[in-house]
């Protein structure tokens, strides 16, 4: 399978729960919800971002929901995110009445939901009239992607580093383009980037390599091959001091539900 996925909470939670935090950070500013909403969060994963909206948006309801158990699992033991209802729920058939919602959110979700638009037309339903449908996702387009540095470096050593299957949509003109023709009014995106940084090599490859199918092709690599990516992953990223530090960029979206 060529696709990225997780299983693993905890080992998610190095790779790229972390990122996420520092692309949900910034993405609640820009969103400055009210305090007291209910919230929805589809494919919250393994809580990261859901524990984002714990802390800092004092929401009167957060149901959560990911088809993956090992990520629920993790989810369910942040202390952060006490209070969240996390469910096994796919994004295409959310078990939710009309006009349960204040706010629904996808928190790096979108590229992966096999309908992307009937992802987005879900979460229009699920929430109010003059409720919000808001997401964020790397813009992979853009170079985005917190593992670029490592797939250009595979594609340069002639692999086919692994996506998920809807990257393309993950633009703001993709993102807007499926806000706008699923109804949604006063559609905005918003441009995030964030910096990450690793006191060197080693401690960077073990967050980024630590599972998924990014990890399997890379576990699956001839030890001279191995050596050749990381060297060429290093001369691209690795500071004079020996530190790994770069920037990763994400498309936020936000629009009404009308009424
Ligand atoms: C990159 S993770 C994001 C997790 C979390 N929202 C975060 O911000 O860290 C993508 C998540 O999408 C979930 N996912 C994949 N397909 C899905 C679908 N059809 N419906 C809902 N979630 C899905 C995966 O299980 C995974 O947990």
């Amino acid at each position: 399978m060529n696709q990225i996925r997780w299983d693993d909470g905890g080992a998610y939670e190095r790779s790229m729960g972390r990122w996420s935090r520092l692309v949900g950070d910034v993405f609640l500013d820009w969103l400055d919800p009210p305090t007291g909403r209910r919230w929805v969060d589809v494919g919250c994963g393994n809580g990261a971002f859901t524990e984002l909206v714990m802390q800092r948006c004092a929401p009167a309801e957060v149901q959560a929901l990911d088809p993956s158990e090992g990520q629920l699992a993790f989810a369910r033991t942040r202390p952060g995110a006490a209070g969240a209802m996390f469910r096994q729920g796919d994004a295409l058939a959310l078990p939710f009445d009309e006009d349960s919602f204040d706010i629904a959110v996808m928190a790096l979700v979108i590229f992966f939901v096999p309908e992307p638009a009937r992802g987005v037309a879900e979460m229009a339903r699920v929430a109010r009239p003059g409720g919000e449908v808001v997401a964020y996702a790397w813009n992979f387009t853009a170079g985005g992607f917190p593992y670029e540095p490592i797939q250009a470096e595979l594609r340069a050593m002639g692999f086919k580093p692994p996506l998920p299957p809807h990257v393309a949509v993950a633009t703001p003109a993709g993102l807007s383009r499926l806000w706008t023709d699923a109804g949604l009014q006063d559609v905005t995106t918003q441009e995030i980037t964030v910096h990450r940084a690793w006191p060197d090599f080693d401690a960077f490859w073990n967050d980024t390599t630590v599972s998924g199918a990014l990890a399997t092709l890379i576990g699956s690599l001839p030890p001279e091959q191995l050596a050749t990516l990381r060297a060429q992953v290093a001369a691209r990223l690795q500071r004079p001091d020996g530190r790994i530090a770069y920037d990763s960029l994400a498309t936020a979206i936000r629009g009404r539900v009308p009424g």
